[in-house]
């Protein structure tokens, strides 16, 4: 059987995920989801959901569990054939946690590292106020916001680190560092898992 490899990118809001996701898709042949572009493509369309994304950007809250994890379902059975999938800002509560690894047990495959970036707090809102400058983030304009998404990454998605700790699955990575040599770190730690797709 083809051996599939499954990374969960972790970290607070601001931390680098969507950033190093970049590397890893074109490095490794990564099937690429992030929770939070997925809702903010719904909100671009119109859709219910959209706005119930919306309400939760507002005041940096979680969406619900049961919608999120709908959202997973159907991507992973829409790329089912993928050589493996990169999880960004999914899972970040542990029901979402158990959730995914029973959709991926249900195709014969599990998570092979959770790789996390750790980067002081203290610099996570200095990088998301100077984002809030330019991008369209309506989660990044206000101090409020970005505090609350913190607090909640620190209550609750924290947890999801212990979850996979617990199973020794974990790389904790400095990612207070130059771009380059954050994505030197995470290569290292795919090379003990993986070759890269492209030479
Ligand atoms: P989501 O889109 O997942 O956002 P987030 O987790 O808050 O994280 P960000 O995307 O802001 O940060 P990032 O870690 O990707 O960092 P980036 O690379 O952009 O979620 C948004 C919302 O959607 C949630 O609040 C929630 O409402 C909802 N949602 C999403 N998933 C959900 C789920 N599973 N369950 C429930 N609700 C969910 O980098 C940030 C900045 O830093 C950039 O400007 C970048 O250029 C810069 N930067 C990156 N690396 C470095 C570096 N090494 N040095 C200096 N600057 C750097
Ligand atoms: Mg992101």
């Amino acid at each position: 059987m083809k051996n599939h490899i499954n990374i969960i990118i972790f970290g607070p809001p601001g931390a680098g995920k969507g950033t190093q996701s970049e590397f890893l898709m074109k490095e490794y042949g990564l099937q690429h989801i992030s929770t939070g572009d997925l809702l903010r493509k719904e909100k671009l369309d119109e859709t219910p959901l959209g706005a119930l994304a919306s309400r939760c950007e507002k005041e940096g809250k979680l969406v619900d569990d049961d919608i999120v994890i709908g959202m997973v379902k159907n991507f992973i059975t829409v790329h089912k054939d993928a050589p493996g999938f990169l999880f960004d800002g999914f899972p970040r509560t542990i029901p979402q946690a158990i959730a995914l690894d029973k959709m991926l047990n249900e195709i014969n495959q599990s998570i092979t590292r959770l790789i996390s970036l750790d980067v002081p707090r203290h610099l996570l809102v200095e990088r998301l106020i100077k984002r809030g400058e330019t991008s369209q983030r309506v989660d990044d304009l206000d101090i409020n916001i970005i505090n609350n998404r913190l607090d909640i990454y620190m209550e609750s998605t924290l947890q999801v680190q212990s979850y996979y700790a617990n199973v020794n699955k974990v790389s904790l990575l400095n990612g207070n560092q130059e771009l380059k040599q954050v994505t030197f770190d995470i290569d290292s730690v795919m090379k003990q898992f993986t070759t890269p797709a492209v030479a």
